[in-house]
């Protein structure tokens, strides 16, 4: 007998998530699983995201495409729940398509109508914001995208949905969200220093017109329906985490977070699909963390050691250029953050990266707590593992003994805290899509 939909709705999507801060090196991993899949989906955030990916010589970051924009034939998904500027969409299809990919021409772009369509001005409220936070020494240090105007302004019900492009009173929708919030800023955020003239903002208005006209309302459908098609046809999904755990808006170490829920549950949200739909998660960590903006990381190393990681590593922000700051690898926190999100394959980028002769790694916590605010220096249990060292492409990087020591000393603190499903799945040893090795 056929399947009906519901019954067809199981285990045919994998999601690949960040486990620390972001810039994990979730583009590689997808990069590599995306042969498998039929459509690729973005599910939270917006272009504050950078995924580097290199590709038989291509080399793109994407913000707000999924990645498998770059690999011919996939479905490009952006599901509900992601903060789409079309400004930035416009320049990134643009960008790929003068990289030589087929994209629009190929109709791989599908966006769910009930995707945020974020204002011309979110990005002005963004940066008054953090002046007005400044302060009092509070920034988030956000990438500056506008991300958590766009966010609020959805959740006070306020904004504007890409749906809306397709109903006759969307123009007058936008006047009167754009209206208040060039009001907020000309008569509000000035009262606190954050200055932005009528020229200017006119200037992103207009810029923002053009790219909404870019966007083709065909593009615009209902992704849970597609879905259920693809559930149907015996089709497959790789969902495409943005930023991490410790970023997501209620779970991570707020206030110093995004706006957008970056875990699994972001994912059915999106969607508006229930949990059986997944088969796999796989989890993006590497040997040590990083971290951009502001907020606690008990792990960061001093700056002498965190300048010799960043210059190996070249840990500079996707999106903003910005250094990363550098920490060691955090067991407690990756461990929770598998916990959070029911990862059971970890997958360790930047494995080749290993400046260092020892290796140090916060094993766990000694104290209890409810914030990151209330651990110190002192609350931490460090262990030293033998660093494993520079790398030659030739080298069969399975034989290197340090790394295996140290590999199987983190699956057995998995096994210990978690229990033995969860294990290493994989490593990246370069930057290239090629220069991984699954296990
Ligand atoms: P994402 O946001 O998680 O996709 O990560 P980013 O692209 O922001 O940052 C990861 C950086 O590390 C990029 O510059 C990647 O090209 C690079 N990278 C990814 N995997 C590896 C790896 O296994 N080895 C090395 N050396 N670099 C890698
Ligand atoms: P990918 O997907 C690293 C950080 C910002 C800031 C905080 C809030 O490449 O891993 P926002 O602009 O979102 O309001 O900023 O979140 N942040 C990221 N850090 N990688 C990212 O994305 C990030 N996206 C946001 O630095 O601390
Ligand atoms: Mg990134």
């Amino acid at each position: 007998m056929e399947k009906n939909k519901w019954e067809a709705l199981v285990k045919f999507i994998t999601i690949v998530l960040g486990l620390q801060w972001g810039d994990e090196g979730k583009g590689k991993l997808l990069l590599k699983l995306l042969e498998g899949f039929d459509a690729i989906l973005r599910f939270n955030g917006g272009h504050n995201a950078g995924h580097s990916l290199e590709a038989d010589g291509v080399k793109f970051v994407s913000h707000i495409l999924p990645s498998g924009a770059l690999a011919p034939g996939k479905e490009c998904w952006i599901g509900g729940n992601v903060l789409v500027n079309p400004i930035a969409l416009k320049k990134e299809i643009n960008e790929l398509e003068s990289k030589g990919v087929q994209f629009r021409i190929a109709n791989r772009l599908y966006l769910d109508y009930r995707g945020i369509l974020a204002s011309p001005f979110d990005c002005f409220i963004d940066a008054a914001e953090e002046a007005i936070k400044a302060q009092s020494g509070t920034t988030v240090g956000t990438t500056g995208r506008g991300i958590g105007p766009g966010y609020m302004y959805d959740t006070g019900r306020n904004g504007l949905r890409l749906g809306d492009l397709l109903l006759p009173g969307f123009k007058q929708k936008c006047r009167r969200h754009f209206d208040y919030q060039r009001s907020l800023l000309i008569h509000f955020y000035s009262e606190y220093g954050y200055v932005c003239t009528t020229e200017m903002l006119n200037t992103a208005e207009a810029e923002w017109n053009q790219a909404v006209d870019f966007i083709d309302t065909n593009w615009i459908c209902n992704l849970t329906e597609r879905a259920y098609e693809f559930a149907a046809a015996g089709k497959k999904i790789l969902a495409e985490g943005a930023q991490a755990y410790m970023l997501d808006r209620v779970l991570g170490d707020y206030p110093n977070v995004t706006s957008s829920n970056t875990t699994t549950a972001g994912l059915l949200i999106s969607l508006g699909l229930p949990h059986t739909v997944i088969k796999e998660v796989w989890g993006v960590t590497k040997p040590y963390a990083t971290k951009v903006g502001e907020g606690y990381f008990p792990s960061e190393m001093d700056e002498k050691t965190a300048e010799i990681f960043r210059k190996a590593g070249n840990e500079y922000g996707a999106s903003t250029g910005r250094p990363r700051r550098i920490g060691h690898l955090d067991m407690q926190l990756l461990m929770e953050a598998i916990r959070a999100t029911g990862v059971t394959k970890v997958f360790f980028a930047k494995a080749d990266i290993c400046p260092v002769p020892t290796m140090k790694v916060v094993t766990n916590y000694k104290r209890k707590y409810l914030s990151l605010s209330e651990i110190r220096k002192k609350d931490l249990a460090v262990k030293d593992f033998t660093g494993w060292g520079d790398w030659k492409p030739e080298q069969d990087h399975m034989k290197n003994q340090n790394l295996n020591m140290f590999f199987n000393a983190v699956e057995s603190m998995f096994a210990t805290n978690l229990g033995p499903e969860v294990r290493i799945a994989g490593y990246g040893t370069g930057p290239d899509r090629d220069a991984i090795i699954l296990l």
